[in-house]
């Protein structure tokens, strides 16, 4: 056995749709693929409007650009982040020259430390950029609640959490706007790729512009008269109207999607039932692993071991290496120990992020994990613990 961290994840059917896609168009820059596979994310994900990006990072980056001169934030303004997450979810607020805002998680379901949230709060903050961690959809009512009546919008990084629910509404559509990453590692996949969804139309139209150059042919069709009058003295197809980015991705990765996306619910069943069973393994262990708490509506994106010794964590992490089982840090794990992080290194107590990185680790999950895997785990947690 050789369990990694990920798979190859395209199947002969992705190839198939590629390879016939590519026999027949005669375009592949960003075009009709992108719209369908754009079309029918807004679908699955049940929202009006999405942009398919060459990243996750990508998509972050548009966002929090798009939000600052839609929202008129300035620079200094505050963004709350958590402590564990991916590293471009806090690199565009710092890159858009806002200040991020650390706030600690709760190791055990992966949300925010709502004591903190609300303790750092303050008359700048203008947005909480929410990271819906490993899957577990983080706690919208706690964080609504820490908002309060407030003018603060919240932002939702579905990255590594496609599908994750609460009360049955699919994560991404309780925010202003969401991200997605489509990279190899995540529970679909178009190699590279990322998406930006809203319901607001103006926010879509930003982050269409800022996706390719800042360039106003990029709008719908519908706005493309009323800037032509506008500005009738330079050449519409090369009129700027704010800054951008080249952030576009191609019709190659575009038709991965397309056909990525019809097995997404079938491959969230599984990695959601290779984290029940996980659990059930860790159950009896107890007393020397944190047994974590998913809240209701999860779409298993790992699975975490958080111990309670760091003596422990490290000599479990090298059976399961001797065994041919991949692992890595919880993400990043603490991002305050970042070198790029270190002036925030002081501004928050991050116990729980601290916890995480030095006890903590996970292990694979996708389609590929099953109950041979998962009994050969059990077989070697019985050996190395004695019961
Ligand atoms: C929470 C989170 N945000 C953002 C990203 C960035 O996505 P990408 O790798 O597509 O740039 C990732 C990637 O793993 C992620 O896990």
């Amino acid at each position: 056995m050789f369990w990694k961290l990920q798979e190859d994840i395209l199947d002969q059917d992705d190839i198939g749709y590629l390879v016939d896609f590519i026999k027949t168009t005669k375009r592949f820059t960003q075009f009709t693929k992108v719209r369908e596979f754009e079309e029918v994310w807004s679908k699955w994900q049940g929202c009006k409007y999405s942009v398919y990006v060459n990243s996750g990072s990508s998509a972050n980056l548009i966002l929090i650009s798009a939000m600052k001169e839609l929202y008129g934030w300035r620079d200094n303004d505050e963004v709350i982040v958590p402590t564990v997450t991916w590293v471009t979810n806090i690199s565009p607020v710092m890159q858009m020259g806002l200040k991020p805002v650390f706030v600690d998680i709760n190791p055990l379901n992966f949300s925010f430390d709502f004591d903190q949230l609300k303790e750092r709060i303050t008359d700048r903050t203008k947005a909480i950029f929410v990271t819906h961690l490993l899957g577990f959809p983080s706690g919208i009512e706690g964080i609504k609640k820490a908002v309060a009546e407030r003018d603060i919008k919240i932002l939702e990084d579905c990255c590594e959490s496609h599908g994750a629910h609460i009360d049955g509404v699919k994560i991404g559509n309780f925010g202003v706007g969401s991200t997605f990453s489509f990279y190899w590692g995540h529970h679909m996949t178009t190699v590279e790729g990322g998406m930006i969804c809203t319901e607001r139309e103006d926010l879509y139209n930003l982050c269409v512009l800022k996706r390719s150059h800042g360039l106003a042919r990029e709008l719908p069709q519908k706005h493309h008269d009323a800037y032509r009058k506008q500005y009738p003295d330079i050449d519409f197809n090369f009129l700027f109207l704010t800054d951008g980015f080249n952030f576009r991705n191609t019709e190659l990765h575009a038709a991965l999607g397309i056909t990525q996306i019809t097995k997404l619910d079938g491959y969230i069943k599984i990695r959601n039932k290779n984290f029940s069973d996980f659990l059930r393994i860790c159950d009896k262990y107890d007393d020397v692993l944190d047994i974590l708490q998913p809240p209701e509506g999860m779409s298993s994106f790992s699975l975490p071991f958080i111990f309670k010794s760091k003596e422990m964590k490290r000599r479990f992490q090298a059976e399961l290496a001797g065994n041919r089982i991949e692992s890595r840090p919880i993400i990043s794990g603490n991002l305050l120990n970042q070198p790029f992080l270190r002036a925030y290194k002081n501004t928050c107590k991050a116990t729980s992020a601290e916890l995480v990185d030095k006890n903590g680790f996970y292990i694979g999950n996708n389609q590929f994990v099953n109950s041979e895997k998962l009994d050969a785990l059990e077989d070697i947690m019985k050996k190395f613990f004695g019961r």
